[in-house]
């Protein structure tokens, strides 16, 4: 079956012609699927099957124009032969299906470590070959999107839930690259709720502490709350559960980030810090803007969104 363009789809999502492939009112019927419970909102922990791809079949609104801008500049880091952690997330999503394009349209020869099994789900999907972290050791770069980040590269991850895997994965590579669209810069980090994952058992002892704990630190807000799942409470892929931070404002984050890893039961917190290298923003026209702060150097280009062809090539084949 011949692939589908972006630029069809598009024509199809508006009700113009090129609409008149099997595939192409495929497509069409998909986009009228209700996103996943909770997609685009501080919390995505849904149960849905690979929401991302359901997500990628409605209409393109601004803010997908700029996660998808940001993911295809990102796909200009990775080279043929490289191990690539492949993040989490709607914007990460964006970036597994270009990739994934240019393995199955370019040859490019990658293997990826996924931060999650629903990431992992759509890698093998896209046709990228999928390893574990173990088997890859280290990496030469992971691309993953962000929930809050500062002018430092300090950052809030975790929304999706995947905050353990992804923050042991760029870890465990030579370069972090954020993909994001422009809402996720702040000033200072803390409006989204900072996640912090611990283990199940007398999880509300570890509530407890770190409520105790944050009356002393650098932050406007103490509320916690435990994420849920409908009527039960969310669980990680690593079993655990995620106590939501409401903090409003963080003014020391790697102070917090220290402080609560010490803390019995909690077994990671969502706060990025020294591990991100460059942001690559996204903006709803098709700019896109390469930050890297640290080198002190940025750069715009624009991404035409009607020469993108195939992205939704195979993967709903
Ligand atoms: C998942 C994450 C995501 O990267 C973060 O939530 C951003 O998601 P999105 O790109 O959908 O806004 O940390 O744990």
């Amino acid at each position: 079956m011949r692939s589908f363009t972006l630029r069809q789809w598009l024509a199809c999502c508006h009700g113009r012609a090129g609409c008149e492939s099997d595939r192409a009112r495929a497509i069409h019927e998909a986009a009228a699927f209700p996103l996943a419970p909770g997609a685009g909102g501080p919390y995505k922990a849904d149960n849905f099957l690979l929401p991302e791809l359901a997500a990628m079949s409605a209409p393109l609104s601004p803010i997908d124009t700029a996660k998808f801008v940001a993911a295809k500049r990102a796909t200009q880091f990775v080279e043929s032969g490289m191990k690539v952690g492949l993040g989490t997330g709607s914007t990460a999503a964006w970036l597994v299906q270009c990739l994934g394009q240019m393995v199955r349209d370019e040859g490019l020869q990658i293997k990826g470590v996924p931060t999650s099994t629903r990431t992992a789900d759509l890698a093998r999907q896209v046709g990228i070959e999928v390893i574990s972290l173990d088997q890859a050791k280290w990496l030469d770069l992971t691309i993953d999107g962000t929930d809050e980040y500062d002018a430092d590269l300090n950052l809030i991850k975790g929304g999706g839930g995947a905050l353990l895997q992804e923050k042991i994965v760029a870890t465990a590579s030579d370069q972090m690259i954020v993909i994001a669209d422009i809402s996720k810069k702040v000033e200072t980090l803390g409006a989204f709720p900072l996640p912090v994952e611990v283990i199940p058992f007398g999880w509300q002892t570890s509530k407890t502490l770190i409520e105790e704990t944050l009356i002393g630190m650098d932050v406007l807000g103490q509320d916690t709350s435990l994420r849920m799942n409908g009527d039960a409470p969310y669980v990680t892929d690593e079993g655990n559960h995620i106590l939501d931070l409401h903090l409003h404002r963080i003014g020391n984050p790697r102070q917090l980030s220290l402080v609560l890893n010490q803390i019995p039961g909690v077994v990671e917190n969502g706060l990025f810090i020294d591990i991100c290298d460059v942001v690559v923003i996204g903006y709803g026209d098709g700019r896109v803007e390469v930050n890297d702060y640290r080198q002190g150097e940025a750069e715009t280009s624009r991404i035409d969104l009607l020469d993108e062809g195939n992205i939704f090539g195979d993967a709903l084949d």
